[in-house]
């Protein structure tokens, strides 16, 4: 070893000690895996939520969404009883919050559209807020300016509260009409610049968490569950709210392909959220359990939209409190994605669980599949600072080659993946930037990627969860998810976080 290089090497270890370079840990090393590992125009962004990020919830015209209501008559339900007033206020702060990810290099951004700052009133009838109209002008403009496509989410959690005030929301047939009107409009209004529609964000997290257990707006769950809960049942409204989603889907979907979709140009799908599920031991009672448990999250959805009707788990296990599509509905429903938008972050154990009729009927137990996130004592992979998320990137490659061979190969563009560490108060703002595992996370499951890819499944683009630290749902502002750090106590400052750096590297052209 020549002595300029053992000099460096441990210029290089004294360096590795404050964690600021990032080359001499080989998991992560850029030179190995990097933009060009990838097909040719695969595209890389990063993905964010209105709610989590806009704030300016009562300015220019923006009617309340469930969010507003819910963070707001029950602070106690959110970790640390904040909301989304402000959020990072992304509202004011687009265009130096696009700067940012051109200063990354990044090819795409995905944001989602606050329905009731466009309607405040959920519906057409009710007007159309010109000023909402604008700000997604401004935004779209910004981003193609500067070489950036926009892929836009129409429905991601915050239905306007009117329509949930009317008519109790997705627990009615109506929305079917109101989100098809409301897709239209975004249609008409940006669709000459938006070539990449996405629906829904995580109907099954809209499901479970709203109506199954209470965790996310409007909060509802059966009573004996002792969740906390301000009504529902858990054994019927989750598949109601599911089917009444998949319908809004398909009739936002028909109204694309006959009126925009030939002079406009675009693609139109959906983004579904999946678990891996690993069997919790080899035993046939476990692994298919750890089948159900995928049907119950994934197929629950992925079947309808590509054979047109529910999984035969389902149909058999929940019974007559699964509603029926009819034909025309499944007809619909049935091959109504140009492309399957995936979010991935975690893998859960399935274990048989035995039927008891001891306790009432709950989508919760209607697997039959006891989840959990250890065995042994062990757990299936480190743990963020979410509660739910353990970090398992095999199984990124495992639910990527599942899809393909179960789904007829879709095209699939991954629109979330990542992690979170705690918004750590004792933390100097140096310290709180120096994130390797986010880095370790990136690199691994990007890996997977790039194997599932050369096995054929067809990913055209990849965007990490998330640009900026934001607004956690019931976590509040306790976790980051950022790829660039928020400074919560300093005017929203953005920082780059190590990963962000490492990002820059990696998607160097
Ligand atoms: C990117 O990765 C490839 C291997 O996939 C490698 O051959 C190439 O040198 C890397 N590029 C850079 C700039 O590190
Ligand atoms: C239940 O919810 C109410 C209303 O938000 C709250 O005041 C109370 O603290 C909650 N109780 C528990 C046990 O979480
Ligand atoms: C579920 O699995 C865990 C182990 O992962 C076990 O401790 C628990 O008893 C199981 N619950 C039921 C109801 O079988
Ligand atoms: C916060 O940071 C301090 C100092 O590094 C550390 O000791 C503590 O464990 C951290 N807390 C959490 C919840 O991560």
């Amino acid at each position: 070893m020549a002595i300029e290089n053992y000099y460096l090497l441990s210029l290089l270890l004294v360096l590795s000690c404050t964690s600021s370079v990032l080359a001499t840990a080989p998991n992560y090393d850029t030179a190995l895996l990097n933009r060009s590992s990838f097909p040719a125009g695969f595209l890389f962004g990063t993905a964010s939520a209105a709610y989590q990020y806009e704030g300016a919830a009562n300015e220019d015209g923006r009617g309340p969404s469930i969010w507003d209501t819910y963070t707001h008559r029950y602070p106690g339900k959110i970790k640390d009883g904040s909301n989304g007033d402000v959020a990072i206020d992304a509202y004011h702060r687009y265009k130096e919050d696009v700067g940012i990810m051109k200063e990354m290099g990044l090819d795409a951004y995905r944001f989602s559209i606050s329905w009731s700052r466009l309607l405040p009133k959920g519906k057409l009838g009710g007007g159309v807020n010109s000023e909402g109209i604008k700000y997604y002008n401004n935004l779209i403009n910004e981003l193609v300016a500067k070489g950036i496509q926009p892929f836009v989410t129409l429905f991601h959690w915050d239905l306007p509260q009117a329509l949930e005030d009317e008519y109790g929301g997705f627990l009615s047939h109506k929305i079917v009409d109101d989100f098809r009107d409301y897709a239209e409009l975004c249609y008409k209004n940006f669709g000459d610049r938006v070539k990449h529609w996405i629906t829904l964000n995580e109907p099954w997290s809209y499901s479970n968490g709203g109506y199954t257990v209470g965790l996310l707006a409007p909060g509802r769950c059966s009573s004996w569950q002792q969740l906390n809960c301000t009504g529902g049942d858990s054994a019927t409204e989750p598949y109601i709210v599911a089917h009444n989603q998949l319908l809004a889907h398909a009739a936002a979907v028909k109204m694309y392909k006959m009126k925009y979709q030939a002079s406009q140009k675009g693609m139109i799908g959906i983004t579904l959220v999946s678990h891996w599920f690993v069997p919790f031991s080899n035993a046939k009672h476990n692994k298919n359990a750890a089948k159900r448990a995928l049907d119950f999250m994934f197929g629950w959805f992925m079947d309808p939209l590509i054979y047109g009707d529910y999984p035969h788990a389902l149909r058999s296990l929940v019974g007559n409190r699964l509603p029926k599509f009819s034909e025309q509905e499944a007809k619909m429903v049935k091959g109504s994605i140009d492309f399957l938008g995936l979010n991935y972050y975690t893998a859960n154990y399935a274990a048989y669980l035995p039927y008891s009729n001891a306790i009432p009927a709950s989508y919760l137990t209607d697997a039959r599949a006891n989840l959990s996130t250890q065995r042994n004592g062990i757990p299936i992979g480190p743990k963020a600072a979410s509660d739910w998320l353990y970090v398992y990137p095999r199984g990124f490659r495992d639910i990527l080659l599942y899809t393909k061979r179960k789904y007829n190969n879709p095209l699939i563009y991954v629109t979330e993946n990542g992690i979170d560490e705690y918004n750590n108060a004792t933390l100097t703002l140096e310290e709180a930037l120096i994130d390797n595992m986010r880095i370790d996370y990136y690199y691994r499951h990007l890996s997977f990627l790039e194997k599932a890819i050369k096995d054929g499944v067809n990913v055209k683009g990849y965007f990490a969860w998330s640009l900026l630290d934001n607004f956690e749902w019931s976590s509040g502002y306790t976790v980051r998810f950022g790829i660039n750090y928020v400074d919560y106590k300093n005017g929203l400052k953005r920082y780059p976080k190590l990963s962000a750096r490492w990002f820059k590297k990696f998607l160097k052209k």
